[in-house]
C-alpha cells in the first residue's frame, strides 16, 4: 500500500516515535511505501510531501518535535479545501492516510473519511483531553517537566518567603496541573474544570501562612478562570483556524490578585512550551510506539474512520467520532485526591498542633 502520514496541531513529545513505528512495521511486515505530508493538513492541501523511507525514520525515536513539522491549518475553512485534499490524495495514489493529531486534526479526518478518504487517526495532545482514549503520548513528558519545575520553584519560594504561581498548559482540561500539582506537592491547584473564587484562594493561603508556613506554591492551568469571569485570560485577540484563542496570562493575574489580597510577595512562572519540547519519557516512547503499531495494523485490517486508543492498558480502535464528540475532563476522583491534600480542601475546623 502507499500510505501518507501527517502530524497536525500543537507538537508533542512522541510524534516521531509514532511515525517511526508506523513506517518500520509498514515496511518490515506489509511491504508498504510511505510519504510524509508536511505541516499537517497544509501539506495535503498544498500537496507538499516528502518520501519516508526506512532510513528517513532512523534515529528519531528520542527526538522531540516532528520531522514532518506541523500547523493548525484547517482545510474546512478554505474555499474548496476539503475537495482539494481529496483530489491530492487521489493524485498521489494514496491508499490510506495516518493522521496524528488532537480533536481539531481528527475533525478534519472525519470530514475527509465521510467523503471517501481512507483515514486512521492517532490521538495526540499533551493536554491529555482527547475523547475515546485514556491517555495521550506526550502527557507524561509534560507532567515530568512541570513536576521538576515545581520542585525547583519550591526551594526558591521557601528561601524568599514567597508565593510562586506556576502556570502550566491545559486549555479545557487540567490534567497537567493536577498531576504535576499533586506530584510536586502544590498548596493550591486551579483547573478549568473548577472555576475558582479568588477570595477563597487568598484565604486558603492566609490560613496556611497563619499555621506558620511562610511560602506557598500555586499551580494553575492556562485555561482555569475565576468564578463568573466572562472570558479566559488570553495573550492575543487572534483566533487560530479552529477558532481557539491563544491562552496565557492567568498566572500573572493571579499573582497580582493574591499579593493584593494577602500582602504576601507573589511571583509567577509560565512554563509554556518547555512542556512540549524535548525528548519524550520512556513511557511516552512506548505509548507512541504502541499507537504507531496499532495504526498501521488498523490500516491493513481496513478500520478506516477509526482512531487507535488506549483503554485501560489495551490498544483498541474507536470511531473518530468518539474522539471529537467530547473533551476528556479530569475525573472527580482525581479532584478529590487534590482536595484531600491541598489548602483548598483544608477543613476550617483543623487546629494545628502546638
Ligand atoms: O493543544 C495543546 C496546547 O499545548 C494547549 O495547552 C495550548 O493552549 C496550545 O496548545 C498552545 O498552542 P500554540 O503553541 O500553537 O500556541
Amino acid at each position: 500500500m502507499k500510505i501518507g502520514i501527517l502530524t497536525g496541531g500543537g507538537d508533542c513529545p512522541g510524534l516521531n516515535a509514532v511515525i517511526r513505528a508506523v513506517v518500520r512495521k509498514g515496511i518490515f511486515h506489509y511491504n508498504d511505501e510511505f510519504i510524509g505530508f508536511l505541516e499537517g493538513w497544509r501539506g495535503v492541501l498544498e500537496n507538499n510531501f516528502q518520501p519516508l523511507p526506512l532510513d528517513g525514520v532512523s534515529g528519531i525515536l528520542p527526538r522531540g518535535g516532528t520531522i514532518l513539522r506541523t500547523s493548525r491549518t484547517n482545510p474546512a475553512k478554505k474555499e474548496g479545501g476539503i475537495e482539494r485534499c481529496l483530489d491530492n490524495l487521489k493524485r498521489d495514489g494514496i491508499d490510506a492516510l495516518v493522521a496524528i493529531g488532537g480533536d481539531d486534526t481528527q475533525s478534519v479526518s472525519q470530514l475527509l473519511y465521510e467523503k471517501g478518504a481512507r483515514i486512521v487517526g492517532v490521538p495526540k495532545t499533551i493536554d491529555n483531553d482527547v475523547g475515546g482514549t485514556d491517555v495521550c503520548f506526550g502527557f507524561d513528558t509534560a507532567v515530568s517537566i512541570a513536576t521538576e519545575a515545581i520542585d525547583r520553584v519550591h526551594t526558591t519560594a521557601e528561601a524568599h518567603n514567597r508565593v510562586i504561581i506556576v502556570e502550566v498548559m491545559g486549555r479545557n482540561a487540567g490534567w497537567i496541573a493536577i498531576y504535576s500539582g499533586v506530584a510536586g506537592g502544590a498548596d493550591v491547584i486551579l483547573i478549568p474544570e473548577r472555576p475558582f473564587d479568588l477570595d477563597e484562594v487568598a484565604e486558603s493561603l492566609k490560613r496556611r501562612h497563619a499555621r506558620g508556613r511562610y511560602f506557598s506554591i500555586v499551580v494553575v492551568a492556562e485555561g482555569a478562570k475565576p468564578l463568573n469571569a466572562a472570558h479566559l485570560i488570553t495573550d492575543s485577540d487572534k483566533l487560530d483556524e479552529f477558532g481557539h484563542e491563544r491562552l496565557g496570562g492567568i498566572g500573572n493575574v493571579l499573582a497580582k490578585e493574591i499579593e493584593r489580597r494577602t500582602g504576601f510577595e507573589t511571583r509567577e512562572v509560565v512554563l509554556g512550551h518547555t512542556q512540549r519540547g524535548g525528548t519524550p519519557t520512556a513511557y511516552d516512547r512506548m505509548l507512541a510506539t504502541r499507537y504507531g503499531i496499532g495504526a498501521i495494523d488498523m490500516v491493513h485490517s481496513g478500520k478506516f474512520g477509526c482512531m487507535v486508543a488506549l483503554r485501560g492498558n489495551e490498544i483498541r480502535s474507536v470511531p473518530i467520532t468518539d474522539a471529537i464528540a467530547h473533551t476528556r475532563h479530569v475525573s472527580q476522583e482525581l479532584i478529590d485526591v487534590a482536595l484531600s491534600l491541598t489548602e483548598q480542601g483544608f477543613e476550617e475546623t483543623y487546629t494545628a498542633p502546638r
